[in-house]
C-alpha cells in the first residue's frame, strides 16, 4: 500500500561524481505523493545533485532508488523517457529554448507528449495567464526579464500537469513579485492537482500557508526536521 503512496524511495543512497568521494551518503528518505517538500542546506552540499538523482540524471553508486515506480539503477533509456514525462523541472538559470517564443516552449512537453496542435496551444494560454505573462506569448526568451523568464519555465513544468515537480533554487535570482508567482504556483499545483513538490531554496518563503516537509543536507545526510 505504502508503495503507491512514495513517489520517491531511497534506501541507503549514495551519490557520487567520483568512486571514494560520495556526496550524499546512505540516504534513506520517502517522499509521498501530495507532498510539499523543501531541500534546504549550505551550498555545495550536495541539492542540486540529489535532485538530479531524482531525474536520472546521476545514478546512484550504492543503496536504490525509486521515482514515480521506475528503478533508477540501471535505468533504461524507455524508462528515463517514461519517467521524464511524468516531472516537471525548473532550473534556477531557466534554461528556455532561445531562439523558440514563449507560446512554443509553454508548449514543449505537450509536443512530446503528443497531443494535436490546438489543445497545446489552449494549454500553453491558459497557464501563459496562470503566470501573468499573456502579454508576452510571442516574445523571446531573451526580451523577457529573469523573472519573467522564469515563470515561463515554471509554466513549461507544469504545462502537461505532471506527477512531480522537481525545482532546484527556482526562486533564487528573482525579485519578490516573480518569486511570489512561482511560489503560489507552486502551491497550487500541490494543494489543487495533487502534484508533489520538491524544490531546493535557500529561503522558505514565510507567506506559504501549507503544511509542508523539510529536508536538510549537511555532512553528505539527508535529515528530516520538523
Ligand atoms: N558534474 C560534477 N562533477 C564533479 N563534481 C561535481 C559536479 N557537480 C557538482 N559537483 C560537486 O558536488 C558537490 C555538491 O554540488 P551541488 O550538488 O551542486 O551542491 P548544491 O546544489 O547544494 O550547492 C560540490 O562539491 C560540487 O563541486
Ligand atoms: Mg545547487
Amino acid at each position: 500500500m505504502d508503495e503507491n503512496r512514495s513517489v520517491v524511495i531511497a534506501e541507503n543512497l549514495t551519490l557520487a561524481y567520483k568512486k571514494n568521494e560520495p556526496i550524499i551518503k546512505n540516504a534513506s528518505l520517502r517522499i509521498n505523493t501530495r507532498d510539499f517538500v523543501f531541500i534546504t542546506g549550505k551550498s555545495g552540499s550536495g541539492k542540486s545533485t540529489f535532485l538530479k538523482s531524482l531525474y536520472g540524471a546521476i545514478a546512484p553508486q550504492e543503496g536504490t532508488l525509486n521515482v514515480c515506480g521506475i528503478g533508477l539503477n540501471n535505468v533504461s533509456n524507455s524508462d528515463k523517457n517514461f519517467l521524464r514525462k511524468h516531472l516537471g523541472i525548473v532550473f534556477q538559470d531557466y534554461k528556455l529554448i532561445e531562439n523558440w517564443t514563449i507560446e512554443k516552449n509553454i508548449m514543449l512537453p505537450l509536443l512530446i507528449a503528443g497531443f494535436s496542435k490546438d489543445v497545446c496551444i489552449a494549454q500553453a494560454h491558459k497557464l501563459l495567464k496562470h503566470v501573468k505573462l499573456v502579454h508576452k506569448a510571442y516574445k523571446y526568451p531573451l526580451e523577457l526579464s529573469g523573472g519573467e523568464q522564469q515563470r515561463a519555465a515554471m509554466a513549461r513544468a507544469l504545462a502537461h500537469n505532471p506527477v512531480l515537480i522537481l525545482a532546484d533554487e527556482p526562486t533564487g535570482n528573482l525579485d519578490e513579485y516573480s518569486s511570489s508567482v512561482i511560489w503560489s504556483l507552486l502551491r497550487g499545483a500541490n494543494v489543487q492537482l495533487g502534484t508533489t513538490v520538491i524544490t531546493v531554496t535557500h529561503k522558505i518563503p514565510s507567506l506559504l500557508r501549507m503544511n509542508y516537509k523539510r529536508f536538510v543536507i549537511d555532512g553528505g545526510h539527508i535529515d528530516e526536521v520538523s
